[in-house]
């Protein structure tokens, strides 16, 4: 059954380690971290990018998906399948259609108008026993083809957020989606100082876990990150392993390449760095 992410995140940050959300774009994907997850007894967090939404046929599907695994392999650890970097629209439908988590990402529109929406969304999620995750200052990098510079967020803007009753806050601090650029100033650890401070028990949000040094994983974990987003180095590690697999030319034999075994060590790549993941984030054994 899926839950909603408020309880793991408040025993992550009571914990001081991080739940890993890794986001999912087909049904490879998925069963490789809820087995994965499974396995290590961790908690988990499935993010679903609208755009990975539209590509699995539609929320409804991904919901059946997300619930038939979550039967037929026997998970038993706790699983939010969760909207990532969700329009306010697009929050709607994902409630609807059976998502035990949702983020609404304002963090384009004036703080103002950030917070009346996030406000709604806030009594929507609250009456149905769903998390909601709110973001303030843009993360940089490219998500879904929407491309921001990097932002660090303002912590009184933080606070304003925090205190409408949201289960967990993603805040800019220099964090970008994808790969880092060579000249990447690193992570703003005075800005999540001061709005660790001002949020308190707040759990906060690491987006674009991605190629971040495990020394600053560690450091933001300490000053109250309890949630980091995965999805590149998933994507990178199943690249290059279904690369190779084609370019050593295995089951050429004559038929083409059965899909099955074509994907297989894709699959195998993701269950490796979702586990390197879960073993720096500290999560391994906290279902
Ligand atoms: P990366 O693609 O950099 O791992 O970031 C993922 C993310 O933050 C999804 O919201």
């Amino acid at each position: 059954m899926l839950v909603s992410a408020k309880e793991m995140l408040t025993k992550a940050k009571a914990g001081h380690y991080a739940v890993g959300q890794f986001n999912i774009n087909n049904l490879e994907w998925t069963k490789a971290i809820l087995l994965t997850a499974q396995e290590l007894q961790s908690p988990v967090i499935l993010g679903v990018s609208e755009g990975a939404g539209k590509y699995m046929c539609g929320y409804t599907t991904v919901v059946g998906m997300v619930n038939g695994m979550i039967n037929e392999l026997g998970i038993t650890v706790p699983v939010a399948l969760h909207l990532d970097h969700g329009s306010y629209e697009g929050a709607k439908k994902c409630i609807e259609a059976g998502f035990s988590s949702v983020m609404f990402d304002g963090s384009h529109y004036p703080i103002e108008e950030n917070i009346a929406k996030t406000r709604e969304l806030v009594e929507l999620t609250g009456k149905l026993g769903l998390s909601l995750e709110a973001e303030v200052g843009a993360i940089g990098g490219e998500e879904d083809g929407v491309v921001g510079s990097g932002e660090v967020a303002d912590p009184e803007e933080c606070k304003m957020i925090a205190d409408l009753g949201v289960t967990m806050l993603a805040a800019g601090i220099g964090n970008i989606h994808g790969k880092y650029p060579e000249n990447w100033a690193g992570l703003s650890f005075d800005t999540l100082d001061a709005i660790q401070q001002l949020t308190g028990d707040m759990p906060l949000v690491l987006h674009g876990g991605t190629g971040i040094p495990a020394d600053m994983i560690k450091k933001a974990i300490s000053l109250g990150v309890s949630k980091i987003n995965v999805n590149t180095e998933c994507q990178l590690a199943f690249a290059a392993a279904t690369r190779k697999y084609i370019e050593e030319g295995k089951d050429q034999s004559g038929k083409g390449f059965d899909p099955r075994k074509l994907l297989a060590p894709g699959f195998d790549a993701i269950k490796e760095t979702v586990k390197e993941k879960m073993e720096l984030f500290g999560s391994i054994g906290k279902a």
